[in-house]
């Protein structure tokens, strides 16, 4: 089997590209770049890659999807074959949305629980260096993928089983978590690895999200990066969804921020990347050793 090797792009859809291209510049320390130079479109750069987030013009505001890399073509039309023989149906993207992308191609299919994901090859680094629009030293992306997110799977079973035996992800971690209110089931988040050292680059939360996204997480290479941005963000008066605090199972310090569109954005240090092959996957119970407390947009 393919496996999927990393989280290379995630695109968002907004009805103000620009506003979340500012709070990724301004708050998160971003690049904005401007891509392909797409009609409307935002692009904001983290590292050699030629850009991480695409903000694409939208009636609302949402998250798109994830793009998953493999290696070339071949490692492509393997993964379609995949998805296929799985029952989904797999669509190729068009040259244009390619361009957008900046990759040489990619398909697109949806997973058990309706979450769009995509996967591409040849995503060529770009000449440009990156330089942080704040202080960022370096987004912690190098062979890992751009962080990971969190996507809504209240068929957990299923769309966990199609993450795993579909398109070759890990099992790193199944949290399970008291009921948040009387009279829905306990939560229940399982953390994924692809093809790479990464903790997680995925999980799956057995609850619906508006917007489609649970969260999504950046890291970078010094705590004090992250301390001058919750000094930015709460001087802006941008609403945290959760102080800061540190996870328990993949040691991520960090702190979580509700971003335009309602988008949560996870940023942190120190997150732990692992050998596989010495690896048992664990069942928790504790979401983190310290803070991390919450504050749920919906309550
Ligand atoms: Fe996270």
């Amino acid at each position: 089997m393919i496996k999927l090797s990393n989280l290379g792009y995630v695109i968002l859809s907004m009805q103000d590209p620009a506003s979340w291209q500012a709070f990724g510049t301004d708050m998160l320390g971003m690049m904005a770049v401007p891509g392909n130079g797409a009609e409307g479109h935002c692009f904001l750069k983290m590292d050699e890659a030629p850009h991480r987030i695409i903000i694409e013009p939208a009636s609302d505001d949402r998250f798109a999807c994830g793009g998953w890399e493999v290696a070339d073509a071949n490692a492509l039309a393997a993964v379609a074959k995949q998805l296929e023989a799985a029952g989904c149906t797999v669509t190729p993207g068009t040259a244009e949305e390619s361009d957008v992308r900046a990759v040489t191609a990619f398909v697109h299919t949806n997973d058990p629980a309706g979450n769009r994901l995509e996967v591409f090859h040849g995503r060529a680094s770009d000449a440009t260096p990156f330089t942080s629009a704040t202080d960022v030293n370096r987004f912690v992306t190098e062979g890992i993928g751009l962080g990971h997110i969190v996507v809504p799977a209240p068929n957990m079973d299923e769309t966990h089983d199609f993450y795993a035996s579909v398109l070759g992800f890990g099992d790193s971690d199944d949290l399970n978590l008291p009921a948040p209110a009387e009279g829905v089931p306990p939560m229940r988040i399982r953390f994924m690895h692809a093809d790479n050292p990464r903790h997680h680059s995925l999980a799956l939360f057995n609850f619906p999200a508006e917007n489609g996204l649970v969260h999504m997480m950046v890291e970078v290479d010094e705590l004090d990066t992250v301390g001058k941005a919750l000094d930015r963000i709460n001087a802006a008066g941008i609403p945290l969804m959760s102080s800061l605090g540190r996870h328990c199972n993949d040691n991520m310090l960090s702190f979580y921020v509700i971003g335009p569109g309602g988008i949560i954005v996870e940023y942190g240090w120190d997150g732990l990347q692992l050998d596989w092959d010495n690896f048992e996957p664990t069942v928790s119970t504790e979401g983190d050793t310290w803070g991390h407390h919450y504050n749920m947009p919906s309550e």
